[in-house]
């Protein structure tokens, strides 16, 4: 079976052909630039590039997986979280094209793609396992016993740790999208100038919170700002340094616990966050100590894309899972244990 998957739950236009004998086919990311002037998302703009886009990426991500080649045996699109507009847009084209062509249709759960996404490299993790999801919009652990079984085990009482990225490169004048920018920006951060605390740690449970973390940032960038209101390079650095190690080794941390709450030895870690490099090392390090082992996606699948949501609807569609009803609902807000087990609509 061959899936065209779309994605468009935000700001960035995806689309992707699995083929459950030859793999991962094709994929192509078309990413808004419209929202750099506005320092965030804008919904409506959202929409209407994703209007624009995803009809020219389709046709050329289905050119590159096969030039000439029949349509998809079917389709699969993110049905949510996200943007209700944004998500509408890939809903209407996914589900149009799928009855143009005949072939049955899936809404995939955006987070599902994320966390399933590593699968798609050489050495795979095996089920069971702990996944650490951080994205813009999530930060949750979940114990994923088998495949679409999900129990979360913790999660952000504020912002999300991709959030907490953004929020912090706006206020250090870095530019948005802000998590690489946060992590360009430490790289040339001195160690030990300044220690920003690590959020929830002090106490037991595998919730996060980062907006205690934010204001500690705020109140640290202002106490260092000129008479202009200016920050020098030297200290925006130094100041991105310090809130990406607390930010990180707080999701260390918490994730060793869940890994150890859930009696697992194995931590998928996906979304957009999951690109971030200091992460990456210090997960290494700490997991190999504690005899675990962690898995990614490559990086441009820890970022949204078209190549998870085909991936995910593949899974789900090859078990014979359809979609639901006659009417293209989409979930701005969908919770990732409400999900059947996959396998269990056969
Ligand atoms: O998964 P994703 O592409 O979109 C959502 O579903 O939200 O995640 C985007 C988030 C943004 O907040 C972005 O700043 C963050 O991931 N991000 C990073 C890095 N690359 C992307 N955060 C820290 N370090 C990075 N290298
Ligand atoms: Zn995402």
């Amino acid at each position: 079976m061959r899936v065209l998957g779309i994605e468009s739950s935000c700001d960035d236009t995806g689309v992707g052909v699995y083929d459950g004998e030859r793999g991962l086919l094709a994929h192509r990311l078309a990413s808004q630039t419209v929202h750099e002037i506005f320092g965030g998302v804008v919904p409506e703009l959202a929409a209407r590039d994703h209007i624009r886009l995803l009809l020219p990426l389709v046709r050329r991500v289905l050119e590159d997986a096969e030039p000439g080649g029949p349509p998809p045996d079917a389709v699969a699109y993110t049905r949510g979280p996200g943007l209700a507009g944004a998500l509408l847009v890939g809903a209407s084209v996914g589900r149009s094209l799928a009855w143009a062509w005949g072939v049955p249709a899936l809404g995939v759960h955006h987070m599902e793609g994320h966390l399933l996404a590593p699968l798609l490299e050489a050495d795979p993790p095996e089920f069971p396992f702990v996944a650490l999801l951080v994205s813009g919009g999530h930060t949750q652990l979940v114990d994923v016993a088998a495949p679409g079984r999900y129990r979360i085990l913790g999660a952000t009482l504020d912002d999300a740790a991709g959030e907490a990225f953004d929020k912090t490169a706006k206020l250090l004048g870095l530019g948005f999208p802000g998590g690489p920018a946060v992590a360009k920006a430490a790289a040339d951060g001195r160690a030990g100038r300044f220690r920003f605390p690590r959020p929830m740690l002090d106490r037991p449970g595998l919730e996060f919170s980062f907006s205690g973390l934010k204001t500690h940032t705020l109140i640290v960038a202002n106490e260092h700002r000129d008479a202009e209101g200016r920050l020098d390079s030297q200290t925006v650095c130094d100041i991105a340094r310090a809130f990406e190690e607390a930010a990180v080794e707080t999701l260390c941390v918490k994730s060793l616990r869940a890994l150890e709450a859930a009696g697992r030895t194995r931590l998928v870690v996906a979304g957009g966050v999951g690109a971030n490099r200091s992460l990456r090392a210090l997960l290494d390090a700490r997991t190999t100590d504690a005899g675990c082992r962690v898995y990614y996606s490559r990086l441009e699948f820890c970022t949204d894309n078209g190549a998870m949501i085909a991936f995910a609807g593949y899974l789900r569609l090859a078990a014979g899972e359809r979609l639901e009803s006659g009417s293209f609902e989409v979930m701005p807000r969908w919770s990732l244990e409400s999900l059947p087990p996959i396998g269990s609509a056969a």
